[in-house]
Formats: structure tokens, sequence, C-alpha cells
């Protein structure tokens, strides 16, 4: 090996004490760990939706354009523009407050930023329970803030194609604008709590919306909507598990493109129907709750309108 000598060792220390300047110049410009969070607008939505593909999401614009209506955007502005972090809180009365959009653009990643806004999201919340789906990134935070696993759930994917066990004929019929009030009043007691802002828009949010009659009402809905080239199928609240297969199958014989369902794994009879209908796993989060336990009647709740709003 070749000896260096004195001259070149100082010469490297020289260039590696320059080096550590500008970095932590660099860090000096970066985002102070007290800088500001404050309530988004819809005016922010182009930011959030640039947040996303930071960190390789889709950018959603109609989910977003829900979660502004329903929720409560919260962001960070970042130094140079643009948005640093963001998370979403929806909440349902005083019962249960679903958290998502949980996103720390990368180049502000590992300081804190995720830990302040999911604790300024949860002091602001004030309901008995929190709800949220964890990447196996946000876990860890999510675990430290004491939340707790409940479960899981897969999100399927795929080109849709029907099966032999589809049935016959159709177990629902499209919703109408007169069902409303029951579908309200059904998803309330389903979900333990008053869900109205979020319910009331899906109408206009679905693509199809379709009912399930008993003889004395209405027992079940679903919907399915239109995330980008997706057709995402959810909610879906049934009486039993069979009528909530044939409800899915009604779903998605009228959904276009490539369809998407967020089964949770207490539901095996789910994943079988997404496999055997054409779709493959795509990713798994982990269901998580801080809190009081989640309250209504959760056999009868099949799948989520989204993983950001339960
Ligand atoms: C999950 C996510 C929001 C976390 O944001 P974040 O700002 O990096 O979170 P925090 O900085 O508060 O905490 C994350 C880690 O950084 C560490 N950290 C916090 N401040 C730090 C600092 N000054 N220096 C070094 N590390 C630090 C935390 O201890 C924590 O460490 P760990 O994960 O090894 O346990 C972010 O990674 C993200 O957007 N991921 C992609 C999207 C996603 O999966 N979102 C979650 C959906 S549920």
């Amino acid at each position: 090996m070749a000896c260096r000598g004195p001259l070149f060792s100082l010469v490297v220390q020289e260039i590696d004490a320059e080096i550590k300047a500008d970095v932590d110049q660099n860090r000096g410009t970066r985002l102070p760990a007290d800088m500001p969070i404050r309530r988004l607008g819809i005016d922010d939505l182009p930011d959030c939706m640039l947040l996303a593909q930071d960190r390789e999401w889709l950018s959603e614009e109609h989910r977003w354009r829900l979660l502004f209506d329903v929720g409560e955007v919260y962001g960070i502005d970042a130094p140079g523009g643009g948005l640093a972090g963001a998370v979403v809180s929806s909440r349902y009365g005083t019962g249960i407050a679903a958290i998502g959009m949980m996103l720390v653009a990368r180049e502000h990643e590992r300081r804190g930023l995720g830990r302040r806004l999911m604790t300024h999201a949860l002091d602001r919340s004030g309901t008995a329970s929190v709800w949220l789906s964890a990447t196996d990134y946000g876990r860890p935070l999510y675990e430290r803030l004491g939340f707790r696993a409940i479960g899981h759930c897969s999100a399927y994917t795929g080109s849709f194609r029907s099966s032999r066990s589809d049935p016959a004929r159709p177990v629902s019929r499209p919703m109408a604008a007169s069902d409303l009030p029951a579908v309200l009043a059904l998803d309330a007691e389903v979900c333990g709590v008053p869900r109205t802002e979020l319910v009331t828009r899906l109408p206009a949010f679905c693509t199809s919306m379709r009912v399930v009659e008993g003889p004395s009402g209405i027992t079940g809905y679903g919907g399915a909507w239109r995330n980008e080239s997706v057709t995402a199928l959810g909610p879906l609240i049934a009486g039993d598990e069979p009528t909530a297969l044939a409800l899915l199958s009604d779903l998605a014989a009228e959904a276009e493109g490539t369809l998407r369902v967020d089964v949770e794994h207490r539901w095996p009879a789910l994943i079988d129907w997404a496999v055997e209908h054409g779709l493959s796993r795509a990713f798994t989060t982990a269901v998580m709750i801080r809190g009081a336990d989640l309250p209504g009647d959760r056999d009868r709740l099949f799948l989520p309108v989204a993983l950001a709003l339960g």
C-alpha cells in the first residue's frame, strides 16, 4: 500500500471539515423542529398531491377532495415551498377519529415531523378512540404514541373476472336518494358512531351504490368509487358474510378498470373472493387503535370506505 504521509492526511482532514460545514449549513437552512403546523384548505390540494407523489403514493385527487370535505387536514410548510408533511383526521361524533394520509416528504423525514403531526391530530381529536391503518414506516411511531394493533388489512388489486360462485341474480339494487336516511341509520348502528358527513357525500363520491333489503328495511349497503384508473370497492355493510360476498359481486360486476378491495384479515372468505376473482395482494397494513375499543357491531362492517377513513 502506498504511504500517503502527513501532508495528505492534513488535506483529507480539511476536505472532510469543509464537507461537514456544508452539511451543517444545509441542515441549518432545513426545517426547524418547531415549524408551525397549520390547518390546510382546498387551495393546498395540489401540494398534498405532490407530497403523496414524493412518497410514491398515487396523487388521488378525488380521495383528497373527500378528505378535505369530511376531515381536518393539517400540514407543515416546507421552507422551499410545498409541504414538508401532512395528516388528515376525520371525526365521527365523539366516538372515533380516523387518521390517514400521514406523509412526511423524504427530504424532511426522521426529524420528528411525523410525530408532531400525529400528536397535533391526536390532541385535537377529542374522541374516545382513534383508528388508523399503519404502513411499516408508520407503525413504530404509532406504537410509541399509544396505538395498539388489532388486526391487519391487505389491499387486493387486479383485473376482475367473474366466477361460477357469483349469484345468478343480484342480491342488491341501486341505492335511491330516498334510501339515504335508512343507510345513515344502518351505518351509525354498525359503526357505533354517526358518520353523517361522510355517508351523505357517498352517493356523489361513488360511481355506484347498492343496497340490500330485508323484510323490515335496508340491511346492507355498499359502494364503488373511482380512484384514478382503479375502481375501489367500499364501504360494505351486510347482515352476514354470504350477503357481503354477493353484494361485493354485484358491485364488482358493474365496475370498470382495475379493481381494488381493502380486506381485513378477519374476513378470510373475502380474501378468497378477491383471489378467486383475479385479484392479488398488493400491500398489507396494520389496523391500529388508540383509546377505547371500537364501538358498534363490527361483525357487519366488511369493508372501509378507504384506508384513510375507516
Ligand atoms: C411514516 C412517516 C410519516 C414518519 O415521518 P417522520 O417525520 O420520519 O417521523 P418521525 O421523524 O417523527 O419519526 C420517525 C423516526 O425518526 C426518528 N427521529 C425523530 N427525530 C429524529 C432526529 N432529529 N434525528 C434522527 N431521527 C429522528 C424517530 O425516533 C423515529 O425513529 P424510528 O422509526 O427508527 O423508530 C414517514 O416515514 C412517511 O411519510 N412515510 C411514507 C408514507 C407512510 O408510510 N406513511 C404512514 C402511513 S400510516
